[in-house]
């Protein structure tokens, strides 16, 4: 059964549909009315049948142009943004004309970039296609290029005009690709989704094994929790903070291994069982509790060793995180499971306590 969310307020309010057979005449042909030319971008990790799907449920209603870019963290250059920006100029792309994103996160977050500055702004849609990109950087606005300083360090908040969430694309993404989206379902399930928490806890093979109907279920509590979170807070002024639960010290894992050892989501999951041990050392969880989070990380097999990490040389990645405000860092802790709280009022000695297995 197809399942629709909106995100976004009022003139940036946006449908989020999410079915097995999402990407499909019907669901994006109403999306193209106005639009004469459309430019899919996707990159050539994707496989191509999705990207085929994609341009023959456009036609005949636009004109499809194509760019594939290479697969990688990479293809989120600056570079590549002033191609794309070419391609479009010189193929007389003008206000009323789309670009569609296929792929995952890396292609979500160009083209977003390039749709909210090609002319001020020209409308975008998002078809997701990794788990992460369908749960979590697909709805929310947020758009980003990285620079030799530093990973998303551009971007603008710009929203799409809708998102297509087909689960049948899942089938060809990599397992540890998936269980590193995973580890974002998880996130929703500890900083807001209570019965997420009790879905998660209560069909793990399932998952694991990617059975349909569960997968379409915990897609569709992901986004409800984070369109939810961004519709109160477009741009990160309060509330979105505890979307980065489990960030800050998984960025810190990630930028020490030069963003090439280990997956994000994968640096995510050691980032919360961190995160909730400081919950607990500060006594705003109990210990109980704080075992319940470490039991669901387990029950999906997550590598949660910590051990090849110091605390001295993760620290100056952990200080440079950009969710420090006037010189404190602000940490995502948990007041209670699935209930998240932003606070800057901690020992600071937890933080290496915390890392200590
Ligand atoms: N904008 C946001 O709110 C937000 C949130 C989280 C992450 N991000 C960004 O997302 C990026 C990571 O996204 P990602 O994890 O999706 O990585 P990704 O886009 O690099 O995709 C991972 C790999 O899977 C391949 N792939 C995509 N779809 C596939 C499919 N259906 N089958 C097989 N292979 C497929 C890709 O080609 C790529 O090689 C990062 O750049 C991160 O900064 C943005
Ligand atoms: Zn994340």
């Amino acid at each position: 059964m197809a399942k629709e969310l909106f995100a976004g307020q009022r003139k940036n309010k946006y449908k989020i549909l999410i079915s097995k057979e999402a990407i499909s005449r019907k669901n994006i042909a109403p999306l193209l009315k106005e639009h004469k030319k459309t430019l899919i971008i996707s990159d050539d990790g994707v496989p191509q049948k999705i990207v085929k799907k994609v341009t023959a449920a456009c036609k005949p209603s636009t004109k499809v142009f194509e760019i594939i870019l290479q697969q990688g963290e990479k293809a989120k250059s600056i570079q590549n943004f002033q191609k794309i920006l070419n391609f479009l100029a010189e193929s007389n792309f003008d206000r009323t004309d789309l670009i569609i994103a296929v792929g995952g996160g890396v292609v979500g977050d160009i083209s977003g970039y390039v749709a909210s500055s090609y002319l001020r702004g020209i409308p975008f849609i998002q078809i997701p296609t990794t788990l992460l990109a369908q749960v979590d950087s697909s709805v929310g606005g947020k758009t980003a290029i990285n620079i030799s300083a530093g990973k998303n360090l551009v971007g603008a908040f710009y929203n799409p005009k809708g998102v297509i969430i087909d689960t049948s694309v899942l089938k060809t993404l990599s397992n540890r690709e998936f269980k590193a989206g995973l580890a974002e379902v998880i996130k929703y399930a500890l900083i807001k989704n209570k019965s997420l928490f009790s879905l998660l806890k209560r069909h793990p093979k399932e998952i694991l094994l990617m059975h349909h109907k569960i997968i379409e279920e915990i897609i569709f509590a992901s986004i409800h929790t984070k369109a939810q979170i961004v519709t109160q807070d477009e741009k990160e002024n309060g509330i979105r903070a505890i979307l980065n639960f489990g960030h800050t010290f998984g960025h810190a894992i990630e930028a020490h291994g030069k963003y090439k050892k280990i997956l994000h989501g994968e640096a995510v999951a050691k980032g919360m069982k961190i995160a909730s041990k400081i919950s607990y050392l500060e006594s705003l969880i109990s210990e109980k509790d704080h075992k319940k989070v470490i039991a669901l990380l387990e029950m999906f097999e997550f590598d949660l060793s910590l051990n090849q990490y110091n605390y001295e040389e993760l620290k100056p990645y952990i200080l440079r995180d950009k969710k420090i405000k006037a010189g404190r860092l602000n940490l995502v802790l948990l007041n209670q499971l699935s209930n998240a709280t932003v606070t800057s009022a901690f020992d600071t000695k937890n933080l290496k306590k915390a890392m200590q297995d």
